[in-house]
């Protein structure tokens, strides 16, 4: 027998279904006027083609063995999107088959985070610093792996995990931007700060979904994120391999994030900080007692981490990938 707390989720999932074309008009852009690769990137036809390629590859020297290795992860992990869109469908209250309101939001927002897999593929091609065969063989078994974000078919623990992941891509891609900038790399900046735009997007569309619940369900979606901090917010590239090897190297990746400073302990840590605010559960009332365990732990949460996180030693060694070219 259906448990009654899963009913009472998909009366919350259909009560919001019925204003989410509105959200995604908010939060999604229409396709015709939003930016495509082939605008920030030179193209085959274009007659200074040859010229812009040699400018890419030029810029692409100053660029360090860490800041690539973080962006071809970055890359990998947009590019595994068939995963996200799977596991999202899967979500309690999507209804594939209706056609339903979420089902929308789920194709356009796939559809929209599209974009950034191609972009960043595209300039890594051009770029001329990456082994394209090793990089592409990951992503395959990215995707082959598949990946547990540990919130199985829950709407309440999927949406904190899309909240959070949208806002740590976000950080993600906006350093990586900045980064580019500081080397005198323009168009990776320009392109890097775009796709951070649309991940900024959707994370206030994942927590407005959030929010809503909070509204019609405290004391379920309290216990939700708390369950979610407990379990922790995995990165999607969790298991990250390369050819020829089984070793896991999201270790690697993680810790070539960390020191060039892209996404650290302490971010993930803001982050969580952040949507404690942004839902404002301090305040919230309507709690039963559950929930107000719940939100005790939650509200303690971020200073012992921090304890922690001040003690983490980053090993100052570059892991040597195969996705770049010597
Ligand atoms: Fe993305
Ligand atoms: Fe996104």
């Amino acid at each position: 027998m259906t448990p009654a707390i899963s009913d009472q989720r998909s009366e919350v999932m259909l009560h919001i279904g019925t204003t989410i074309d509105s959200i995604s008009d908010d939060y999604l852009k229409p396709i015709e006027t939003n930016w495509q690769a082939s605008e920030l990137l030179p193209l085959t036809s274009d007659t200074s083609f040859i010229s812009d390629l040699k400018t890419i590859q030029e810029q692409a020297q100053n660029l360090s063995y860490d800041f690539l290795a973080v962006l071809v992860a970055d890359t990998i992990t947009e590019e595994a999107l068939p995963t996200y869109e799977t596991w999202l469908s899967g979500i309690k209250g999507v209804d594939q088959y209706e056609n339903n309101g979420w089902m929308k939001w789920l194709r356009r927002w796939t559809a929209e985070e599209n974009r950034h897999g191609d972009v960043l593929n595209r300039y890594l091609y051009l770029c001329g610093r990456i082994d394209m065969r090793q990089f592409e063989a990951s992503t395959q078994f990215l995707i082959a792996d598949g990946f547990d974000n540990l919130a199985a078919t829950d709407p309440y623990k999927n949406f904190v995990y899309t909240s959070f992941q949208e806002l740590a891509t976000n950080i993600s891609h906006r350093r990586v931007a900045s980064i580019a900038k500081q080397e005198g790399n323009n168009m990776l900046s320009k392109l890097c700060g775009l796709v951070a735009a649309d991940e900024a997007r959707h994370a206030k569309a994942y927590k407005l979904f959030v929010s809503k619940i909070f509204e019609l369900d405290p004391s379920e979606m309290m216990i939700a994120f708390e369950t979610m901090m407990k379990r922790k917010i995995l990165m999607p590239s969790q298991c990250l391999k390369q050819l020829g090897s089984e070793l896991n190297i999201f270790s690697n990746f993680s810790d070539a994030a960390q020191r060039i400073g892209v996404y650290t302990a302490h971010d993930y840590i803001d982050i969580m900080q952040s949507l404690i605010d942004e839902w404002k559960i301090e305040t919230m009332t309507g709690f039963n007692e559950e929930a107000e365990k719940a939100r005790d732990y939650v509200m303690a949460l971020p200073k012992r981490m921090t304890k922690i996180a001040d003690r983490i030693v980053v090993p100052k060694t570059e892991y040597k990938f195969n996705w770049i070219l010597a």
